[in-house]
């Protein structure tokens, strides 16, 4: 399935960043300060119950080069055959524009895109460009130069058919954590990554967006990261910023016009011609008359179970969830959008928020349902704030639970064939990565039990009667 990761692919990236450790501590302005306090202050009030250990190292890195060499470099996948290639520049006059090739340090391919900034508060971003590339050969290394600065970047596309190979790792941050995970993640090859939500970390700091866009910049550069966004990119308050999401839509741009969606914080897409992945937020409207909930309608009646039978979610906050942690606050969405799923037989769905590992039997309205998702917690990819220990052995859905772990750790799914796919957990054990739960999954769409009936698929109400 492509070629192994390499450290020679990675030796452009590292090189371009410098890393320091930083005790719980970064330097700030005095301003960046009073927003870290108010907004850790409204974080903690949907944390209250219970108790984080103390937080890690973070892990900040620096831009050791020209204003005009490319930083931060990550991509995505856009359409079946195109990728976006995203990188900021300090130097304000850098094109956008991306040479690329199969060969390395030649680029027979040229594409310009587009660039963007933003302000918050007295910061100012550098030029954020994004261009798409393509149409690109599916399983294929490409080589490529952002800006016409010589720095060379690779990445792999996935292939057009199975087995496709997905990490999955919610909650990221930049710490020694991270750092582990990550090193985890790229031991074994694979050919996407998708992250349910909170990715920095930066909380209103924006020099940690930055500092985030070069840590992950050796692994994201390499093979398409999609993301959807979580309560840590929302970074608005009232009246002194009215814009929610404002860094992270400019930075970490997907692929939502070309699914319909007039958002970046919901989309959908196609891998390997077999699998439709749904990127869902759960900081956005999503009630019936919301517009995410119309266009999850939409982009669901589109889904042709023969064409792709494997059909998976991704969202922040969980539906399910048996630690203490952040009870509740996946509730309000699931009432409205769990029937939108379970009607369309959607095969699992990842979540992250909670700091933890958890694994559920295939459930629909807080029952067992073998036609019902796999629901999965996967947000102990590193965080800044510690572990959710504590999982509440007398709560409502404990015997739905089938795994659960307070480490940390990454996700994979690895859809074998049409019909198969296998899940496994990897926990992060010092240096080792140790698979602690797996499990094998099979797809809804072939089973005769689970048949859809075209009277309810796409609607958001059913009946028990219904089940
Ligand atoms: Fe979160």
């Amino acid at each position: 399935m492509g070629e192994a990761l390499d450290m020679k692919e990675d030796k452009a990236a590292t090189t371009s960043s410098s890393r320091s450790l930083v005790q719980g501590k970064m330097s700030t302005r005095p301003w960046s300060l009073a927003l870290v306090f108010i907004s850790l202050f409204l974080l903690s009030l949907g944390a209250s119950g219970f108790t984080r250990p103390a937080p890690g190292r973070i892990i900040t890195t620096r831009h050791n080069k020209s204003e005009s060499h490319p930083q931060q470099v990550h991509v995505s996948a856009v359409g079946a055959d195109q990728m976006r290639i995203s990188w900021i520049t300090d130097d304000k006059h850098v094109a956008s524009i991306v040479d690329y090739g199969k060969a390395p340090g030649k680029y027979d391919l040229s594409a310009t895109g587009e660039h963007t900034s933003y302000r918050y508060f007295f910061y100012t971003s550098g030029k954020i460009h994004h261009v798409k590339i393509g149409p690109l050969e599916p399983d294929t290394v490409y080589y490529y130069r952002c800006g016409g600065v010589d720095d060379e970047f690779s990445f792999k596309t996935p292939p057009a058919s199975l087995p496709v190979e997905f990490a999955i790792v919610g909650d990221l941050g930049q710490t020694e954590w991270t750092a582990s995970t990550l090193a985890h993640v790229r031991k074994t090859n694979y050919d996407m990554l998708l992250l349910p939500g909170d990715l920095s970390y930066a909380d209103t700091q924006q020099p940690l967006w930055d500092s985030f866009g070069r840590f992950v910049e050796p692994y994201a550069s390499k093979r398409p990261w999609m993301v959807t966004q979580g309560n840590h990119e929302i970074e608005a308050f009232p009246i002194l910023h009215c814009h929610p999401f404002e860094a992270y839509n400019a930075r970490w741009r997907m692929p939502f016009e070309e699914s319909g969606s007039t958002s970046n914080l919901y989309y959908s897409f196609d891998v390997a011609g077999a699998i439709h992945v749904i990127m869902l937020g759960s900081y956005t409207d999503f009630d019936s008359k919301s517009a995410q909930y119309k266009w999850l309608v939409q982009d669901l009646a589109k889904v042709d179970r023969w064409r792709t039978p494997w059909l998976i979610v991704l969202l922040h906050a969980p539906w399910y969830n048996t630690n203490t942690a952040h009870q509740g606050e996946g509730e309000a969405m699931r009432k409205a959008m769990e029937s939108l799923l379970y009607n369309a037989r959607v095969d699992a769905v990842f979540v992250g928020h909670v700091h933890a590992y958890e694994r559920f039997k295939r459930v629909y309205d807080n029952e067992a349902n073998s036609c019902g998702p796999v629901h999965i917690t996967i947000g102990d990819g590193g965080n800044r704030e510690g572990l959710a220990r504590d999982f509440d052995e007398g709560h409502k859905t404990v015997s739905l639970s089938l795994f659960h772990e307070a480490s940390f750790g990454h996700g994979r799914l690895s859809v074998v064939n049409r019909t198969h796919a296998h899940w496994s957990w990897h926990r992060n054990d010092e240096s080792d990565s140790t698979v602690a739960d797996e499990v094998w999954l099979d797809s809804l769409s072939a089973s005769e039990a689970c048949k859809i009936d075209p009277s309810l698929a796409y609607s958001g109400t059913t009946t028990k009667d219904e089940l």
